[in-house]
């Protein structure tokens, strides 16, 4: 079968729109009577996603719907490893077409502009460099098991807070230059087959519906020829869509001949308002989508599920995405010999692989911290859990109650009460806190293991704020003035707030790292894995510190007619680029990441080739990097440019190089910079140009950490 736009005249109109919205929760039409076949979908950025029923939104409870759990984005774009993304996109193509899907929901890659969005472990960074670097081979790798990528959401889709309806205001540049750059890679490197879009609206249109972004932008622009799908339950209204929205419609109710691409369309061609040729654009990308996926060829890969090496693969990323932020006086590694150990706190027993909304996963297994330490240590070794703090059922609202949530069975209402609701927990917290105080002296080592949970990284709600929940700061802090043996780990999708940061020595950050992620981080712990993770995004001291806080813009405000809308009055200064130009400390610095091992860089050149404006331009710095210390390790070097223009960042990531070096080993790097790594976005020009000017480079080990800086006129 070829799906050939012929193919198209063959169609009556009513078969047309069958193919152009779902017929299941999970699919679109199908025409058998010309062997059209629906185009299978599924979740998502972590894993392919549990089966449901075709029209509610029940789980099938089945069994064979166990898949390899893979880490969430975040964790991947911590490994700050292209190689890796690719990987992962491997696995999670061949797990998806093993499921005998045909359309992965995945990757996530929106901006995380503030650390509160609710959705940010499924996102990768607060960078756009970084994100498109990670996306592109993520999504090839996807794509190479002929199944298509449905990167998502586009666009300007970061907060939760009344995610389905916040209209979200931009100025022009701040779009160009931060916002739509990584997904500008995703379909101009990655060349993702679809796209989704976003739930929220852009000045005042539904991005669904949005003829700016989707038509403006994506086709005229960068001429994007793959398929556009809405976000489930997107999309508004019929006219708009179809004149200039999403090609196909997805929702979340089983009315599918109700949908807005569904009859309401077709009255609407019939009677003449809307020509018909707007459903052939749409077929012709569909059909040439379906052809990229080999859709009904015997030469289609037929993936496969759960095998050892997705397994192998699943490890090795949350390895390289661990990150070591603190870690005086080398605490770090624990002996191997270590006979009696604490381990504190409930995300070291937690499998966290079920929650989070659309991410979830029906893990085939979960290593747990507990369960990863138990693996590494054998069976000599005394291991002891307490759980230090009590977790209660606290849900906080922030958004909307959510139909993703509302599907797993998760209550999210609001706790009424608050004070009588502390006063009925306090007891057992101070419980649980006096337990472990008194157990500790008596061990050699002391792993707390805490931070977030699904509670928190959860679709459709913010987090409240960026303090550790359940009383943990006090537990934490309480433990470190008793010993000096304690290790902190935390489990989280993005930052918290520490208040016990100087009185701990070591401390290890993961995000939720996959089904091999507490054996992972034990092999850290002990020193099987040397950590080269780097950190995606800032960790600021106080959310009062952070850019949305400064700006007051975040979550926006209500209009009279109940209408959120939220306008980007930071611009570009989000993340480390509004830090580092204001000069705010941050409690870590993005980029950042320690190693057990230790590297210096000497040797710093600068070239520069061409003229800026022609062709084969480059400036490339280079230096020789030399592993110092005692054990093989990675270290990735950061090339960030300052641009001489009013507005701009004081620094920003335009390249990186993770290199791997064994005890003593010398290498040469070189980061090379095109001209539009230079470049600005102009409205006026409605382009991107490179100005001649003086710029600043600095090559570092995190944005603060900058081992050479310099400037060349250009
Ligand atoms: C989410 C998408 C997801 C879709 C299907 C939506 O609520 O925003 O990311 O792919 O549901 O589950």
């Amino acid at each position: 079968m070829t799906y050939h736009s012929s193919l198209i005249q063959e169609l009556t109109l009513e078969e047309k729109i069958q193919i152009i919205h779902a017929a299941g929760l999970f699919r679109t039409g199908a025409v058998e009577r010309l062997g059209i076949p629906s185009l299978k979908m599924s979740d998502g950025p972590s894993g392919v996603r549990q089966e449901f029923e075709n029209d509610v939104w029940n789980p099938v409870d089945d069994t064979t719907d166990f898949v390899s759990w893979l880490p969430s984005n975040t964790c991947l774009c911590t490994t700050w490893n292209p190689e890796l993304a690719e990987a992962f996109g491997k696995v999670l193509g061949e797990e998806a077409r093993g499921r005998g899907k045909d359309v992965i929901l995945a990757p996530g890659i929106n901006i995380k502009r503030t650390p509160l969005c609710g959705r940010n472990f499924e996102y990768m960074s607060e960078d756009p460099t970084l994100t498109g670097r990670m996306a592109a081979p993520l999504i090839q790798g996807i794509q190479s098991q002929d199944v298509a990528a449905c990167v998502k959401h586009f666009a300007l889709n970061n907060q939760e807070c009344d995610r389905m309806s916040v209209d979200t205001t931009v100025d022009e540049k701040t779009l160009f230059e931060l916002y739509l750059p990584a997904f500008y890679d995703a379909v101009m490197e990655g060349k993702s087959y679809s796209i989704m879009g976003a739930y929220n609206k852009f000045e005042g249109d539904f991005c669904c519906e949005n003829e700016t972004l989707l038509q403006t932008i994506l086709r005229e622009q960068w001429g994007y020829d793959g398929v556009t799908i809405s976000d489930w339950g997107g999309v508004h209204h019929t006219e708009q869509t179809a004149l200039h929205g999403v090609d196909i419609e997805m929702s979340v109710t089983s009315d599918f001949d109700e949908y807005k691409l569904a009859n309401p369309l077709l009255e609407k061609v019939k009677s003449g308002e809307i020509p018909e040729t707007v459903i052939d654009e749409r077929l012709e990308r569909i059909f040439r989508m379906m052809e990229r996926i080999q859709l009904g060829k015997d030469t289609r890969k037929k993936g496969c599920i759960n095998t050892p090496e997705h397994q192998q693969t699943i490890q090795h990323i949350a390895e390289e995405g661990i990150v070591l932020l603190k870690n005086d006086a080398d605490k770090l590694p624990l002996k191997p010999s270590v006979k009696k150990i604490l381990v504190v706190g409930d995300n070291a027993r937690r499998t966290h692989a079920a929650g989070g909304g659309s991410a979830e996963i029906k893990a085939l297994y979960d290593i747990s911290p507990l369960l990863g330490i138990r693996m590494v240590l054998g069976g000599d070794a005394q291991i002891d859990w307490l759980p230090g703090y009590y977790v209660d059922n606290e849900k906080h609202v922030s958004g909307e109650v959510d139909w993703q949530a509302v599907s797993l069975g998760v209550d999210y209402t609001t706790v009424q009460g608050r004070e009588q609701f502390d006063a009925a927990i306090r007891p057992k917290r101070e419980r649980y806190l006096q337990e472990v105080l008194d157990a500790a002296p008596a061990y050699d080592e002391i792993i707390f293991i805490g931070g977030l949970n699904h509670a928190y990284d959860v679709e459709g709600f913010d987090r409240p704020d960026l303090t550790l929940p359940y009383g943990q700061d006090e537990v934490i802090s309480a433990l470190a003035k008793i010993t000096k043996n304690l290790t902190v780990v935390l489990i989280n999708g993005g930052p918290v707030e520490m208040p016990w940061i100087h009185q701990v020595s070591s401390l290890i950050q993961t995000s939720y790292c996959g089904m091999h992620g507490g054996y992972a981080l034990a092999r850290v712990l002990f020193g099987e894995v040397n950590p080269s993770g780097h950190l995606a995004e800032t960790y600021p001291l106080h959310l009062a510190d952070t850019p949305t806080e400064k700006y007051h813009s975040y979550p926006g405000e209500i209009d009279d007619n109940g209408q959120r809308h939220v306008h980007y009055a930071e611009k570009l200064m989000v993340g480390y680029r509004y830090y580092q130009t204001e000069q705010v400390p941050v409690l870590f610095p993005f980029g950042h990441g320690l190693s057990y091992t230790s590297f210096s860089c000497d040797d710093f050149r600068l070239n520069v080739r061409g003229k800026l404006q022609e062709p084969d331009f480059s400036v490339t710095v280079s230096c020789q990097i030399e592993n110092t210390g005692s054990r093989e390790g990675k270290e990735t070097l950061q090339l960030y440019i300052g641009i001489p223009e009013e507005g701009q960042p004081d620094r920003i990531l335009r390249n990186f190089h993770k290199v791997s070096l064994k005890v003593g080993e010398k290498k040469e790097i070189s980061l090379t910079l095109k001209s539009r790594d230079f470049a600005t976005y102009s409205p006026e020009k409605k382009d991107f140009t490179a100005n001649s000017g003086t710029y600043r480079l600095y090559l570092g080990t995190s944005v603060e950490n900058i081992l050479y800086e310099t400037t060349v006129a250009l």
